[in-house]
């Protein structure tokens, strides 16, 4: 199977990596080139342009930063678009909003190829060890096509139906992933204000009914104010941003996903966007210590 990856960050280079790994022909293409070179040493080839990876394969899956890449990425200049057509698939698993992916959706089809939304749950481990969940939407028929793919990046996949029901699945977890990382590092700096030790509290909630894989693998890290990017910061802020706008339409109140917000916000306004989204520890011990 022929498949064209765009997006080389942390996730789309561990999921292209994957699908190499179990035999796919894979070719590259990141906005920063030089990117691609690390996966040509494990056999792709790179199209220098979004239009020639599509031009060359059946299908083309996208893992880009956020909705305005994603778009970018399809109604530029050289972008998707331009070489989308009839039997030929297009898969954005980016976390974007139910809008993003609807508007690729229609100019997709209206060019005759199909269009499958696929956002991820799992960050750089689970994408380097394929153990992603996947919310894909859209067609349904693509979507049968790209098990093989699937399953080889992840260990399940889910079809959810018409598209934006992806996006909307995979806001509403991080939407609650955003809200529990904000109240962990408030017990987190609680914890210390109180002169209780941080690692103790790590063992006793590993013990209970609120233990769970996020507070293990990060707190460690977290208590040595060890922030390398798994998942950026930047990338959280922007989830909760959207989260927030789709309880906006369906009017539902999120007074505790809204503070995360503000938390994420703030930590943005430290730079510290681009390290991983539990240093929004860092800003929850700023705002403590102006209390
Ligand atoms: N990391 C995680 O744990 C995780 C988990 C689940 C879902 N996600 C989602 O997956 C997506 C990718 O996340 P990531 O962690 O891999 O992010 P990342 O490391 O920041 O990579 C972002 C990618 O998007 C590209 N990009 C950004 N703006 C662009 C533009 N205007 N035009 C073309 N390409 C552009 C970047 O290209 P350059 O290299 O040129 O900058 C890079 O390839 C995001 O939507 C994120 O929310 C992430």
């Amino acid at each position: 199977m022929e498949v064209g990856f765009l997006g080389l960050g942390i996730m789309g280079k561990a999921m292209a990596m994957n699908l190499l790994r179990h035999g796919f022909k894979v070719t590259v293409w990141n906005r920063t080139l030089s990117k691609c070179e690390e996966l040509v040493q494990f056999g792709a080839s790179v199209g220098e342009t979004p239009a020639a990876v599509v031009k060359k394969c059946k299908y083309t899956i996208a893992m880009l930063s956020d909705p305005s890449a994603a778009l970018a990425v399809v109604f530029n200049k050289d972008g998707v678009l331009e070489q989308i057509s009839e039997g030929k698939g297009y898969i954005d698993m980016s976390t974007v909003d139910a809008d993003t992916s609807i508007k690729i959706n229609e100019a997709i089809v209206q060019k005759g190829g199909v269009f499958l939304e696929a956002p991820v749950s799992g960050s750089k481990k689970p994408a380097e060890d394929g153990q992603l969940v996947i919310l894909a939407a859209g067609d349904k028929t693509l979507y049968e096509e790209a098990i093989p793919a699937f399953d080889v990046m992840g260990k399940k996949s889910f079809f959810l139906g018409q598209v934006g029901n992806g996006a909307k699945m995979k806001l509403v977890v991080n939407m609650i992933m955003g809200s529990m990382m904000n109240a962990f590092s408030e017990g987190l700096v609680l914890a210390d204000r109180s002169g209780l030790s941080q690692q103790i509290l790590l063992d006793v909630l590993d013990l209970g009914a609120i233990a769970n894989p996020m507070f293990k693998m990060k707190g460690p890290a977290m208590i040595q104010s060890n922030y390398s990017p798994a998942f950026p910061l930047k990338h959280q802020q922007k989830d909760m941003r959207l989260a927030l706008a789709l309880g906006d339409e369906n009017a539902v109140s999120m007074p505790v996903a809204a503070a995360a917000n503000e938390a994420f916000k703030t930590a943005r306004s430290l730079d510290l966007g681009d390290l991983d989204f539990s240093a929004v520890l860092e800003a929850v011990k700023v705002s403590k210590n102006k209390a």
